[in-house]
C-alpha cells in the first residue's frame, strides 16, 4: 500500500518523538532520522513528501555546531526547520512542549499543503501491510516467539497468527512470578480462543529453587532473566525447522530520543542473548510504532481490551514486589493481594485512570492481633502511581472507602498477613518499585 512520509531530521531536539507522533496523529506516517544522512539515503527511502529539520538545544555537540548536509535542501523536497533556537526557525516548537494538539497546528499546512502529503497511516493499512511483509519475509517457514503475555508480545502474536497461522510457535514461559490469572489467561486467549500454536511451560520448581536465599534485587533480577533465556532456549532447540524469531521491538526501542550524540537512530537487536549457534531471523513488525500505536494495532486485531491497556508489569514479575529472599508463603501473600487490589481498582474504576498499581510484601513480620489472639503476620504495602515516562512519578490520591474496602479484604482474605499500609512516596525520592 501506498504510504506518504515525513521524515524528522534530528538535530538533538527532545521534541523528536513527540512531533512524529503528531505528524501520525494527522494520518501521515513519520519517522526520525539522523542529522547526517545523505541525499542519497533520503531519497532511498519510500514515499518522503517533506522534511522537517528539527533542532534543539542540543545541536552542538562537543563543541562543534552540528547541522544537515547541505545538499538535504537541494534534494528536492520541502524543508521547514523546526525547533529551539535557531534564529531562522519556521516553527518554534519548544513553546508547545509536549501539546500534541498544538504541534498538530504548527506542522498541518506544511504536512497537506507545503509536502501535499495524503492521510493514508492508519491501523487498518498498517495491519494489512505487516501481514503482507511478514508473509513475504517468511514464507512457509515458522516463527518462534517469545509469548510473556505482555502488551508488545501479545500484540505481535495476535499479527503473526493472522499473517502466517500454524507456522507460528508461541512459548510461555512461566517463572512463577506471574500475577494472579496471568498464564491462565495467555491460554485462554492464545491457545482457546485464538487456536494459536502455544507451547506452555511451567518453569515455577526451577525459578524459585534458583532463587532460594537470594536477598539481592540486582542478583535476583539476572537469575530470572537468565534463566528465562535458557529455558526459552531449551524449548527452541527441542523444535526441528524454526527460522526465524519474533520479536516485539517498538519504535522508541529503536529511535532513543532527546539523544546528545549526532547518531540519534540506533539499533537494538537484541535476541535475549540466546546463544549463537541458534541462528534466528527476526521478524519484527511492530519496528515502526509507538507504544500507543501498538495498542491501536492490537484492538485492529481483535485482541481484548484488558490485554491491550494492562499496566507495565516488570520482567521480574512478582519477583521484585516479593522483597529480600523470595519464599512462597510471602509470593502468595502478594499474588492474592495484587489480585484484591486490581479487582477493586476496577470495580472503582481507576484501573483505567492509574498508570501502575500493586502490592509489595516486605521480609519482616509484625505483631497484630486475629481471633482473639497474638499474631505474628507479614504486611502489605499499597503502590499507586502516575506518570508520564517513569523517570519521575507522583502517587495517586485513592479515596479512602476504597482503600479501607482493600485493606479489609486483604486482611479478610489474605491469612498470612496482619497490617495493611499505603505508599505515599512520589519518584524521586523512591522508585515505583521497591526493589
Ligand atoms: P522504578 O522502580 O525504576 O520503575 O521506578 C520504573 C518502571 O520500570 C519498571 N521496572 C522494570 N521493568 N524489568 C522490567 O521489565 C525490571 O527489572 C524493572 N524494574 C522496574 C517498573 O515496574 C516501572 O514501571
Amino acid at each position: 500500500m501506498k504510504q506518504d512520509m515525513i521524515v524528522i531530521l534530528d538535530l538533538g531536539s527532545h521534541e523528536n518523538t513527540v512531533l512524529a507522533r503528531a505528524i501520525r496523529a494527522l494520518g501521515v506516517y513519520s519517522e526520525i532520522y539522523p542529522h547526517d544522512i545523505t541525499a542519497a539515503e533520503l531519497k532511498a527511502l519510500p514515499g518522503v513528501k517533506g522534511i522537517i529539520i528539527n533542532g534543539g538545544p542540543n545541536h552542538v555537540i562537543d563543541g562543534v555546531e552540528i547541522d544537515v548536509l547541505p545538499e538535504i535542501y537541494e534534494a528536492g523536497f520541502p524543508v521547514m526547520a523546526a525547533g529551539h533556537d535557531k534564529a531562522l526557525c519556521d516553527v518554534k516548537l519548544a513553546e508547545f512542549a509536549n501539546d500534541e494538539e498544538a504541534i498538530k497546528d504548527a506542522v498541518k499546512d506544511f504536512v497537506f499543503d507545503t509536502c501535499k502529503a495524503e492521510a493514508n497511516w492508519n491501523m487498518k493499512n498498517f495491519v494489512a501491510d505487516q501481514i503482507e511483509l511478514v508473509r513475504r519475509q517468511v514464507g512457509d517457514k515458522k516463527v518462534l516467539l517469545a509469548l510473556s503475555g505482555g502488551v508488545d508480545s501479545s500484540v505481535v502474536a495476535a499479527l503473526l497468527l493472522k499473517a502466517i497461522g500454524d507456522n507460528l510457535v508461541c512459548v510461555h514461559v512461566n517463572h512463577g512470578l506471574m500475577r494472579k490469572g496471568e498464564s491462565e489467561n495467555v491460554i485462554e486467549v492464545f491457545r482457546n480462543q485464538l487456536s494459536a500454536n502455544l507451547i506452555y511451560v511451567d518453569a515455577t520448581d526451577r525459578f524459585l529453587n534458583l532463587l532460594e536465599g537470594v536477598a539481592d534485587p540486582e542478583q535476583k533480577r539476572k537469575i530470572i532473566g537468565g534463566e528465562f533465556i535458557r529455558v526459552f532456549e531449551e524449548e527452541a532447540r527441542k523444535l526441528d525447522g524454526i527460522d526465524f524469531l519474533g520479536q516485539g521491538t517498538i519504535y522508541p526501542d529503536i529511535v532513543e530520543s532527546g539523544t546528545k550524540t549526532a547518531k540519534m537512530v540506533k539499533s537494538h537487536h537484541n535476541v535475549g542473548g540466546l546463544p549463537e549457534d541458534l541462528h534466528f531471523e527476526l521478524v519484527e513488525p511492530l519496528r515502526q510504532l509507538f507504544k500507543d500505536e501498538v495498542r491501536a494495532c492490537g484492538l485492529e486485531l481483535g485482541l481484548p481490551y484488558e490485554m491491550v491497556y494492562r499496566q507495565p508489569f516488570p520482567g521480574p514479575g512478582l519477583g521484585v514486589r516479593c522483597l529480600g529472599a523470595i519464599t512462597r508463603d510471602r509470593l502468595e501473600a502478594v499474588r492474592e493481594s495484587d489480585a484484591i487490589l486490581r479487582e477493586e481498582f476496577a470495580k472503582a474504576g481507576l484501573d483505567k485512570k492509574v498508570w501502575q498499581y500493586f502490592t509489595i510484601v516486605p521480609d519482616f513480620k509484625s505483631v497484630g492481633v486475629r481471633d482473639n489472639a497474638r499474631s505474628y503476620d507479614w504486611p502489605v504495602i499499597i503502590r499507586a502511581v502516575n506518570t508520564i515516562d517513569a523517570m519521575t512519578a507522583s502517587i495517586e490520591p485513592v479515596e479512602w472507602p476504597i482503600l479501607m474496602k482493600i485493606t479489609e479484604r486483604i486482611l479478610n482474605e489474605v491469612k498470612t498477613v496482619n497490617r495493611v499500609c499505603y505508599d505515599m512516596s512520589p519518584k524521586p525520592s523512591a522508585t515505583i518499585e521497591w526493589e
